[in-house]
């Protein structure tokens, strides 16, 4: 059955460009994303992983780790990892999982075996600190995932986890929040003491509280 959010991230062992690991140890006690690849040497996930590896230093801003894979082997990965930084104008700096077996796509149902039978589709999957699923995004081959887009969700989760708050569409770090429905209004002075606009008794604003 496919993963869903709150869910334990299935653990596993595997080889990667950056040596074997065991998923949950090599996460430690921080947030990962592990992201699927449908093949190497291919166009548009060429662009994901140079796009990905430039904005490293705002994932480990975050303490987010990356991790990337695709069913094609080792050596494989290897020779690609050249061409992404030859075309990408970057250097690959996290590891990208060789799974040939699929025992890692199986596991996170990445082949959707009515889109493609052998590839993976574009899974993504944000973990937290306690290994659940925090989120998951499907695209299909045809699309090139938003990295941007990922940060800002990783922005949301980290301040939902810590905050009686929640992000309204197309929220920005920075931009105001909605208190939750759970919190009376009575409770947010102490919660809330940048203060909060009441636009109607469901829809209450805060400034983000954690900046
Ligand atoms: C690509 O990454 O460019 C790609 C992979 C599989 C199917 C279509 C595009």
């Amino acid at each position: 059955m496919a993963l869903r959010l709150g869910d334990t991230a299935p653990n596993f062992t595997a080889e990667t460009t950056e040596g074997s690991i065991d998923f949950h140890q090599w996460l430690g006690t921080g947030w990962g994303i592990l992201f699927s690849h449908p093949a190497d040497f291919t166009p548009v996930c060429t662009t994901e992983l140079g796009a990905a590896a430039r904005l490293k230093p705002e994932f480990d801003k975050r303490g987010v780790k990356c991790v990337a894979i695709s069913v094609d082997p080792l050596k494989s990965h290897q020779g690609w990892i050249g061409d992404i930084n030859e075309t990408q104008k970057c250097s690959m700096n996290f590891p990208i999982i060789a799974d040939p077996d699929r025992k890692v796509s199986m596991l996170y149902d990445m082949i959707h075996p009515n889109a493609d039978a052998t590839f993976t589709v574009r899974s993504v999957f944000v973990i937290g600190p306690d290994k659940k699923v925090k989120l998951t995004l499907t695209y299909p081959a045809s699309t090139g995932r938003n990295f941007l887009e990922i940060l800002r969700v990783i922005d949301s989760l980290q301040l939902t986890a810590n905050y009686k708050v929640a992000t309204p569409v197309n929220w920005e770090n920075g931009q105001d929040c909605i208190i939750t429905p759970a919190v009376k209004d009575d409770e947010i002075p102490k919660l809330f003491p940048k203060g909060a606009r009441h636009v109607k008794p469901y829809l209450r604003y805060t400034p983000q509280p954690n900046r």
